[in-house]
């Protein structure tokens, strides 16, 4: 059985060279982002995500919400293991595959190829199997030759497409996607909501964080909303 669970999980990021004394008053409070705090005299912290305990397991489809900073990317960004906690716990149980945006996961200076062989590897797929999984991810991507072309040289959108065709065509039973349906295209829109679709109803878990209410409408039972690092509701 899948399973994601953290218990009082806390993110800081430390922010070096940062004079501690250019930071207003903490309680002046903005829109956006996490809680800025003094640490030191050169050092500023971002509490991105505070105390946040979840409990996620077969069917649960979580849609995250909340303003931009609000430490959405963080919490998927944990539960892939990207990050590790600052305080507190965090257990996923089942292969877990990640969507993420540009510059996570892939390798500038490899090839659209070459990628799609070692993420398929890293998500936990064999070499066979990452080899078998080409052609529907050459199918899906419509990137024709600049598979063959280092993926620096990709626009935002053709990175969405490759790094969205792999995540899905291993069958994870954990599923993080991190606002992927505003890059991209019109095409590839409605083909990543269709392929969403079908990869939603065999994965046991799916963790997705979006600004738009009908993406969540239609892939997600369970919602939670984020405000500067704590879970509102
Ligand atoms: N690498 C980093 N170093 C320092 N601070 C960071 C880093 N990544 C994120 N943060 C901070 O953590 C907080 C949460 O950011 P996060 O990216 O999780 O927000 P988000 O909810 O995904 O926002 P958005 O809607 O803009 O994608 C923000 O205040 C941000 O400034
Ligand atoms: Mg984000």
């Amino acid at each position: 059985m899948a399973e994601v669970l953290l218990e009082n999980v806390t993110v800081r990021y430390p922010i070096y060279g940062v004079g501690a004394t250019s930071l207003r008053n903490q309680l002046i409070n903005v829109g956006t982002g996490g809680l800025l705090s003094r640490e030191g005299r050169t050092t500023v912290e971002v509490t991105a995500l505070r105390d946040v305990s979840l409990r996620l397991t077969n069917g649960d489809r979580l849609g995250l919400v909340g303003h931009n900073g609000s430490g959405k990317t963080t919490l998927l960004k944990t539960i892939a293991r990207i990050f590790e906690p600052t305080l507190g716990k965090i257990t996923v149980t089942g292969r877990i595959a990640t969507v993420f945006g540009l510059g996570t996961g892939a390798l500038p200076d490899l090839s659209g190829y070459e990628n799609i062989r070692r993420m398929s590897m890293l998500l936990g797929a064999t070499f066979e199997e990452a080899e078998a999984s080409i052609p529907d991810i050459e199918a899906f991507t419509e990137l024709g030759n600049f598979l063959n072309v280092p993926i620096r040289t990709y626009s935002a959108g053709m990175t969405t497409r490759l790094l969205f065709a792999v995540a899905t065509a291993v069958h994870p039973e954990v599923l993080v996607v991190d606002e992927v349906f505003g890059a991209g295209d019109v095409g590839f829109q409605t083909k990543a909501r269709k392929r969403m679709a079908e990869f939603v109803e065999r994965a046991s878990i799916v963790i997705l964080a979006s600004h738009s209410s009908d993406i969540l409408d239609q892939f997600c039972n369970r919602r939670i909303m984020l405000e500067h690092g704590q879970i509102v509701g």
